[in-house]
């Protein structure tokens, strides 16, 4: 399986502190059955100021040192982009990482905050769509405001975002409001991607399995695999070699 979401590099942001952390998570995650990681740290002006170079340069180190120990998982370079003016600036700076590139769209995980959606965030949205970037918007299902009310993320779907969902809420880990929104919106069709969004192995491990396995009893067994496998590996286009469960 892919996982396109999960904070596994240390000390950069809210995800391991130290590279013992952050090489049991990676650990973990091949015991999951997950073969390639997509590292997401948080991308957010004023609070981790990571961008592209910096996630690069770090990703790098870290793929060295699970390659030292033997550690079979293949890591892939991405970010959660916090929404926000300045990501406008750093796009033309060429210092934001992308998941991958889709039918002529390079796809940005795009994350709001907790407990809202800003006011101007559909403008936000349409202006990353019109130069060719798809937002690929993070765990939905656990924003307070989209948690009360589905149809704040109606225009987001309709003008052409995509949604990613984190399995942890589909399997109940989020609470019961949160797994409620999540198989909501997989019984509307609305789910690009599930995503384990790991930070630590007590609370938020990279799994997948155990909310693809809740996923397939809304969307059925085929359609769970393609928001663990297909979907993913179409998002980080070609040239992907990866050996992935079947
Ligand atoms: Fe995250």
């Amino acid at each position: 399986m892919i996982d396109l979401h999960c904070h596994l590099l240390p000390g950069i942001d809210d995800g391991p502190e130290t590279l013992e952390e952050a090489v049991a998570l990676a650990a973990h995650a091949v015991k999951s059955g997950i073969t390639y990681s997509v590292v997401t740290p948080h991308v957010h002006v004023g609070r981790y100021e990571n961008d592209l170079p910096s996630i690069r340069r770090d990703l790098a180190a870290f793929q060295s040192e699970l390659d030292r120990r033997n550690i079979p998982l293949q890591l892939g370079l991405g970010g959660e982009i916090r929404i926000g003016p300045e990501i406008i600036d750093m796009v033309a700076q060429a210092r934001v990482p992308f998941l991958g590139e889709r039918d002529g769209y390079r796809i940005m995980l795009l994350e709001f905050p907790h407990g809202h959606v800003p006011v101007g965030s559909d403008k936000f949205a349409a202006w990353m769509l019109k130069n060719r970037i798809r937002p690929l918007i993070a765990h939905p299902e656990r924003n307070r405001q989209i948690m009360d009310d589905v149809n704040k993320l109606t225009p987001f779907v309709t003008m052409g975002c995509m949604l990613q969902v984190t399995a942890g809420s589909v399997e109940g880990r989020f609470g019961e409001h949160a797994r409620e929104r999540a198989m909501d919106l997989l019984a509307r069709g609305w789910v690009s991607v599930l995503a384990s969004d790991a930070h630590n192995l007590e609370h938020r491990p990279p799994e997948l399995e155990p909310g693809r396995k809740a996923a397939a009893q809304i969307v059925g067994e085929e359609q769970s695999w393609k928001l663990v496998r297909e979907t993913p590996l179409s998002i980080l286009g070609k040239g992907l070699h990866v050996a992935y469960a079947t």
